[in-house]
């Protein structure tokens, strides 16, 4: 595998939180491919399709780890026991439409879960870096034309925005009360950064309520594909595209800690900003059939109908760009969901992070 970041993730030992999800899975395997040592801590995979699952990357990392972020004292005897080096907060629970019917654990989970992995970075001296992973909704969405930048106010409508919202406000208070750049190297050890993806797109996802999978599972049965926001515009990138960006800036802030330690937007180019409608248009034309149904309802739940990133920064300062266009993106997606029942899976998210980097 053309390896990216120059062997700096071989033999480093790696904290991947939520590494049975959907992206944590396939960030599990691309480390584990570079060598990394991997200690991932998640709940159990949500079915039997997951890619966590059906690629087996649980019984290859180091070890794989059953364990509740809420629960803080867990987290720090976690921590104590593997001793990490750098560490990816993934896990969450990320569903918009979800989290109209279980705020509050949305919230417990989004917000006191992320408080309690910072507090075991902190009470953990091996750690260097930790990568927060929010999202693209942790912005106030005022349904503007133009990119969010890094430093557009957080905000939320629904209760899984403002929780992203409400975890970079945490994140912020964490860096500035006890991973201060300002103090580096006299009280602490640590460059903390968040992180904000697009609408994350690619094999192995089988979310409730997600684009991707609903066209999936339609396609494997009835052919009809019912899309409730057609004309919602979102940033689709592939999911090794933010897991790119997370995994470079990580190894930069290792190198220079005091530099990086800030937030980052790791979304597609323009041409990737499409309406829900042609993304899963783009996905009938991989598979050769199916059809889309309009069945946009006036009085549904809130949903942004509009949202972009503004990627200049994480192209500039880090030499991050997104390596796949639309339509290649929706290609490689379909692939995998085209293969999985036949091929192995584990080698083909290999094969597909190759195609990646290659
Ligand atoms: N998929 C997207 O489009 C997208 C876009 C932007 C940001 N994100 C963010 O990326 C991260 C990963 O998203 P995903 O799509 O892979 O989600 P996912 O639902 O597939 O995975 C979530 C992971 O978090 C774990 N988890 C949930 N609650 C937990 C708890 N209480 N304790 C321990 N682990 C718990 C799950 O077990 C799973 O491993 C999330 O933070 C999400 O908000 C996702």
């Amino acid at each position: 595998m053309i390896d990216l970041f120059n062997n700096f993730y071989k033999g480093k030992r790696v904290l991947v939180t939520g590494h049975t999800g959907f992206k944590g899975s396939w960030l599990s395997i691309w480390l584990h491919e570079l060598g990394a040592e991997v200690v991932g801590v998640g709940l159990d995979p949500y079915s039997e399709k997951d890619n966590f699952v059906l690629s087996g990357i649980g019984k290859k990392i180091k070890v794989d780890i059953r364990a509740d972020i809420r629960g803080g004292e867990k987290m720090k005897q976690i921590f104590a026991e593997y001793q990490p080096e750098i560490v990816f907060h993934l896990a969450a629970q990320p569903l918009v439409r979800l989290s109209y019917d279980i705020p509050v654990e949305t919230y417990e989970v989004n917000v006191m879960g992320t408080i309690h992995v910072m507090e075991a970075i902190r009470s953990t001296p091996s750690v260097k870096v930790g990568v927060m992973i929010t999202t693209d909704k942790c912005y106030d969405n005022c349904e503007q034309l133009k990119g969010y930048v890094e430093t557009d106010p957080f905000g939320g409508y629904d209760p899984y925005s403002s929780s992203k919202g409400a975890a970079e406000v945490a994140i912020q208070s964490w860096r500035r009360s006890f991973f201060n750049p300002s103090d580096y190297g006299k009280k602490h050890h640590v460059s903390l950064a968040s992180v904000r993806a697009g609408n994350v797109i690619g094999g192995g996802d089988w979310a409730k309520d997600r684009i991707i999978p609903d066209c999936i599972r339609a396609l494997e049965t009835t052919g009809i594909i019912e899309i409730r926001s057609p004309k919602a515009v979102r940033p689709w990138e592939h999911v090794l595209e933010p897991l790119s960006g997370y995994m470079l800036l990580a190894q930069k802030m290792w190198e220079k800690p005091t530099e990086f330690c800030e937030g980052w937007n790791f979304g597609p180019e323009q041409e990737s900003v499409l309406t829900v409608w042609e993304v899963a248009s783009s996905i009938i034309d991989n598979f050769g059939f199916g059809e889309l149904k309009d069945v946009s309802n006036p009085n549904a739940l809130h949903e942004a109908k509009l949202l972009m990133l503004n990627i200049n920064k994480a192209k500039t300062r880090l030499g991050w760009y997104p390596r796949l266009n639309a339509k290649q993106t929706a290609k490689l997606t379909s692939d995998w969901y085209k293969r999985y029942k036949t091929e192995n899976v584990y080698d083909l998210c290999v094969e597909e992070i190759n195609n990646f980097v290659g």
